[in-house]
């Protein structure tokens, strides 16, 4: 008989909110759900009306400004969700950047992020949930619709091949593509 305690959903977003607090050192976050066709309580569905209808018009914003080609205007807004955002990046019109917690990316001075490039910061898994930390480097370039998974960071001077799927970590000055991304050059 399996006696096993079904995950405390109050329990793991407790954890969650603490993962993004600002000096949570951890880079993951990952805790055990349901199936993810049922409610794991870490989807903004799973909210009451107002919130989950509050976060609904900020995705929407959100992808609208990404989706025009006025760079100071995606910067300004993720600024204001809470990301952290060197001098000198370029956005490129038609990229994606997770909604769901947008306070989990860094990106340093001087990078590019390519046309549809896209950047996750969750993951709804089988049997679990996973939130990460991204982080792209000083100078590091992202190829055009290119995706970079939670966790990643992206090393200084970097350059993310056009297509690539980043699921790891990517050393400074190298050259990674692919599905999943490999370092082809460093
Ligand atoms: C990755 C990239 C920088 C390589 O440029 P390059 O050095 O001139 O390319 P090369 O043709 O000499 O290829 C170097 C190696 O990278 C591999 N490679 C090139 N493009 C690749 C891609 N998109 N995915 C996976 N591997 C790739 C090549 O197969 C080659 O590997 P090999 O040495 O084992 O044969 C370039 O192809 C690229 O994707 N740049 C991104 C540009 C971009 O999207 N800018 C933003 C636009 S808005």
């Amino acid at each position: 008989m399996n006696t096993a305690q079904p995950p405390s959903i109050d329990e793991g977003r407790s954890r969650l909110r603490q993962f993004r607090a600002r000096d949570c050192p951890d880079r993951l976050f990952r805790y055990p759900t349901c199936h993810p066709s049922h409610p794991t309580g870490f989807c903004p569905c799973d909210e009451t009306g107002f919130r989950a209808a509050w976060f609904y018009i900020k995705a929407t914003l959100l992808n609208l400004v990404l989706a025009l080609p006025f760079n100071g205007l995606s910067v300004w807004s993720l600024r204001k969700m809470g990301a952290t955002i060197g001098r000198n990046v370029y956005i490129s019109a038609g990229a994606w950047i997770d909604p769901m917690f947008p306070d989990l990316l860094t990106i340093e001075d001087d990078v590019l992020l390519g046309v549809g490039a896209r950047i996750a910061f969750h993951e709804f898994r089988a049997t679990e949930f996973i939130a990460g930390r991204v982080t792209l480097g000083k100078g590091s370039l992202i190829g055009g619709f290119s995706l970079i998974g939670p966790g990643v960071r992206v090393g200084e001077g970097a350059t993310i091949a056009g297509g690539a799927v980043v699921a790891r970590d990517v050393p400074p000055s190298s050259i990674a593509g692919g599905n999943p991304a490999r370092v082809v050059s460093s």
